[in-house]
Formats: structure tokens, sequence, C-alpha cells
């Protein structure tokens, strides 16, 4: 059995992301999507709600699960038995990070293979921090992510502001 772990911070979840979800899980036989609890970054969603959010979208898949870590990657991903690291590409720009990442966690354990996949191109631009900054402004986000979620991104802009 090959299981895979699909990190990330996810704040929020965009159609980026389910495309990623949705190909991963046809490709292996369980699919764990990791939300990273990063205590130097300010998230807009909290752990709570990030998972929350992405358990609606993986609702449809018996062979995804969401779960959360902290700390290393690489640990994680030993910890829950998972030999590859599956990463969306959307842009070369994206490469020379996710390349480094890549490395340094092979460096940290050479078992656990990174795969990249390459996003669908209708999803190329689009990221959480776009989503965000869309959203703030008043633009329409409803294109970019999953309609599961879509209000209570919208809610979170809302109270944001007031
Ligand atoms: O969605 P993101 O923020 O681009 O995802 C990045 C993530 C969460 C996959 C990555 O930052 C991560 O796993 N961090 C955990 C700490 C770690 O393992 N660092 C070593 C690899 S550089």
């Amino acid at each position: 059995m090959v299981k895979a772990v699909y990190p990330g911070s996810f704040d929020p979840v965009t159609n980026g992301h389910v495309d990623i979800i949705d190909r991963a899980s046809k490709v292996f036989d369980q699919l764990i999507v990791a939300v990273l609890e990063n205590p130097r970054k300010t998230p807009l969603f909290s752990i709570e709600e990030r998972v929350k959010m992405l358990n609606r979208i993986i609702d449809r898949y018996p062979n995804v699960e969401v779960d959360y870590y902290r700390g290393l990657l690489i640990e994680y991903s030993r910890k829950r038995g998972a030999k590859i690291i599956i990463k969306g590409l959307r842009a070369i720009s994206d490469f020379e990070f996710e390349f480094q990442m890549a490395l340094v966690n092979r460096k940290l354990d050479c078992d656990v293979e990174t795969l990249f996949m390459m996003t669908n191109n209708k999803y190329s631009y689009i990221s959480s921090s776009i989503v965000k900054e869309v959203a703030s402004y008043g633009g329409d986000i409803k294109d970019l992510v999953p309609r599961e979620v879509y209000p209570d991104i919208m809610e979170k802009i809302v109270l944001l502001k007031s």
C-alpha cells in the first residue's frame, strides 16, 4: 500500500489544492492532507478552521484524510508511515524553493521521496495569498476556491473588516 502526504498551510484551501488532492487520490492508495501548524506565522484561519474546511472537501474521497502537524514534515511523514511527499508545482518560480525543500527532506530521510505534480493550467495563477488579497479588496473569489468553503472565507473577510 502506497501512502502519501500532501502538506501545506492551506490558508485557505484553493481550487488548485483540490486539483492536486483529486489527482493524487487516484495515484496513491492513501493520501494524508497534512496542515502545518506554524507558530512562526499568523494565519488567517486557525488550524481547526483549516482542518474543518478541508474535511468538508475530502468527504467524497474514501482514501483521503486530513490531519495536522507541527515541526518537521519529514518526522511527521515517518510517524505516519508515508514514504511519499506530494507537492504541487504551479510555475517555474515555485521550483527553486520546492527543490531546496525536497533536498533538505531527502538529507533528513533518504527513504522518503518528494514527488511533484504539475498543476492543471486552469489553476496555475491561484494561491492562498492571492485569494486572501482579492477577497480583502472586495474582488470575486468564487472561481478560485471550492464552493464548500467560499462562505467561510467571505465570513472571515467581513469579520476582519468590521
Ligand atoms: O503551503 P505552504 O506554506 O507552501 O507549505 C509549506 C510546507 C508546510 C509544506 C513546509 O513549509 C513544511 O513542511 N514546513 C515544516 C517544517 C519543515 O519540515 N521544514 C523542512 C523543509 S524546508
